[in-house]
């Protein structure tokens, strides 16, 4: 899927009702896409933000694969929790170890879309620094 793709999202009317539609903040990168049409990119759970993330070729940082042992996909959910996944646990747990930890941080691998809807998420500005200052996107990269 491409870049192009994302730039044909009509932001001024709702999604149909079996789409989702995920704005990534703050570059408002929005995808839409069928619910339950989109192949599993094999990073995170299947249709968890980095899923999608990986799906649209948005950088979303995730040092340890997708496998909820480092913190790097940290989000901020700021439209659409209800249609999301609980937290388990084990994702608490290790949200704690998050920089900038507000109510609605979850890592991005962890959180799934369960059904159609608008969701908007916001990657820190610490992850997007990293990015900026030149390092290794992820560590199969380095
Ligand atoms: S990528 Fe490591 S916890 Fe999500």
């Amino acid at each position: 899927m491409s870049d192009e793709k994302t730039m044909m999202v009509d932001l001024s009317i709702p999604p149909a009702e079996e789409m989702v539609r995920v704005t990534f903040l703050p570059e408002g990168k929005t995808v839409e896409f069928a619910y339950g049409s989109l192949p599993y990119d094999h990073h995170g759970r299947p249709m968890s933000f980095l899923d999608v993330a990986e799906n649209y070729g948005i950088f979303l940082d995730h040092a340890c694969g997708g496998a909820c042992a480092c913190t790097t996909c940290h989000i901020w959910v700021k439209a659409g929790g209800d249609g999301i996944s609980e937290a388990d646990d084990e994702e608490l747990d290790r949200l704690d170890m998050a920089a900038d930890q507000q109510l609605t941080s979850r890592l991005g691998c962890q959180a799934v879309i369960t059904g159609p809807g608008t969701y908007v998420v916001e990657i820190p500005s610490w992850n997007r620094n990293y990015v900026s200052e030149g390092k290794p996107l992820t560590l199969s990269q380095s």
